[in-house]
């Protein structure tokens, strides 16, 4: 039994894919990409060519031609009897890319781990015996834990008690787990758009429907459109993250948090990602909305290293009770030795943080005076934090650039990966986390593919993704 995507869900998928000229490749790339970011399962049904066409409004021979130039580039298989079927691609990740000779991977805006981290995990060996005479099953966090965030809540001007901090596993975890606790199906859940892709894949399988607040690199949330949405859709929940906005880069202004707060006073919890909130590169951003207006989430994943899982959730208490009384049947707590571990690093923060405001300001000179120097045409937005750059394309291929960069294994995000409704064709994410080296090779890469993109010339990359951060 395969799984099947209907045509409209396909088109819906697809948002503007009639980028470029043939149609038939643009829509092949269409496809290629949703295969290879997961957004179509492997083994799964296609719609028979005339129903695509004619829900595309294309002719028949345009979807035989994409199916065909899928077939050959391996994504789809025709299966006798049943039809089109995606393939199984194989599986990238465990940072395997990285062993893929002169591979360059931009699709996770992630900082390498601050060097220090070795040695605390060294120190925190120490503790062992102690670690392992408790139970380990600790679905709250450790007490510690829970007090050196609630110090580093405090020091950043929101007076927390260790009463209102759940420790997650990742941030990541902790947006599913007030998903599934706060949202009921139908809902309607505002989301800016572009968002990280990740929350609003947690937020719809807990049923919720996304309604989209644009932000732009130029002007940031559309304040007519939250109005407009707030009033007509009645939400219950927008995720937001209002400094450092990934992927914009964009910081809310007192304006903007105003009109969110209208949405609230309506009856919308608003909850706000701060993850890449304290990644400034010179003064720290300040704290956006009052402690007790927002539920908040933080991690440790990009101010000291993806790989340590340990995030958290500030709410009030009784809402901590609701996600602490949901929480096992998701999991049964965070390890403890990353929690040792995160401890000290909390505890640490004025001094990590330097580090990383050096190491991504270094990321983000060298991205954009790579992308201006051979891509001039393209629109490179100034930032002063957060993790990757928002770039403007002159016309909407961002499709074909990310497959034909893939071909040539420099991995990125193509611009709709990010949208909530659809769009962002003429948008690509350009991480600024990686050594500036390596951002060089990849401009260099994506100005030779640019130029092919742009004169027609088709593109096929045959490699899957991995998880975007
Ligand atoms: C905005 C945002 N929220 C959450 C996450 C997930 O964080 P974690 O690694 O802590 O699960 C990421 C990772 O990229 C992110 O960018």
């Amino acid at each position: 039994m395969h799984s099947r995507i209907s045509a409209r869900s396909l088109e819906t998928a697809l948002g503007g894919w009639r980028t470029r000229e043939p149609a038939y490749e643009a829509l092949a790339d269409g496809i290629r990409l949703l295969c290879l970011d997961n957004r179509i399962a492997a083994r799964t049904l296609l719609p028979a060519e005339r129903l695509l066409a004619q829900t595309l409004a294309v002719s028949r021979t345009t979807v035989a031609s994409a199916y065909a130039s899928l077939r050959a580039s391996g994504h789809i298989e025709s299966v006798r009897g049943s039809g089109s079927v995606t393939t199984a691609q194989p599986l990238r990740g465990g940072g395997t890319v990285f062993a893929e000779p002169g591979s360059i991977d931009l699709q996770q805006a992630s900082p390498s781990a601050w060097p220090g981290l070795a040695g605390v995990f060294t120190e925190t060996a120490a503790e062992a015996a102690t670690l392992v005479s408790r139970t380990g099953y600790d679905t709250l966090g450790s007490r510690r834990l829970r007090e050196v965030i609630a110090q580093r809540y405090e020091a950043r001007g929101i007076p927390t008690s260790a009463e209102e901090v759940l420790v997650t596993a990742g941030a990541q975890s902790a947006i599913h787990l007030i998903a599934e606790v706060l949202v009921a199906r139908g809902d309607r859940v505002l989301a800016e758009t572009p968002t990280y892709p990740h929350a609003a894949e947690a937020l719809r399988a807990a049923g919720a429907r996304l309604v989209a607040v644009p932000v732009t690199t130029a002007d940031g949330w559309d304040l007519d459109r939250l109005r407009e949405a707030s009033q007509r859709t009645r939400p219950t929940l927008a995720y937001l993250m209002p400094t450092f906005q990934n992927p914009t880069g964009r910081s809310m202004t007192d304006r903007e948090q105003d009109a969110f707060r209208d949405a609230a006073r309506r009856g919308c919890t608003l909850v706000v990602d701060e993850t890449t909130a304290e990644l400034h590169f010179e003064r720290p951003a300040p704290v956006a909305f009052a402690p007790d207006e927002v539920i908040r989430l933080g991690s440790l994943g990009k101010t000291v290293w993806g790989g340590l899982r340990v995030g958290w959730i500030r709410a009030r208490p009784d809402v901590i009770r609701r996600l602490h009384a949901a929480r096992p049947a998701r999991d049964l707590g965070t390890p403890e030795f990353e929690q040792a571990v995160a401890s000290r690093l909390v505890e640490r923060m004025s001094e990590i943080l330097p580090q990383r405001a050096e190491l991504l300001s270094a990321g983000y000179r060298a991205a954009r005076a790579a992308l201006q120097h051979r891509l001039p045409e393209w629109e490179v937005p100034e930032v002063s934090g957060g993790v990757a750059l928002w770039v403007g394309l002159p016309a909407p291929l961002s499709a074909p650039l990310v497959l034909g960069a893939r071909a040539e294994a420099v991995y990125l995000s193509a611009g709709p990966r990010f949208a909530v409704d659809g769009g962002h064709e003429n948008r690509l994410r350009v991480p600024f986390t990686a050594p500036p080296a390596e951002i060089g090779r990849a401009v260099d890469v994506l100005a030779g593919v640019w130029e092919r993109v742009r004169a027609g010339v088709p593109t096929a990359g045959p490699a899957p993704v991995d998880v975007l951060v």
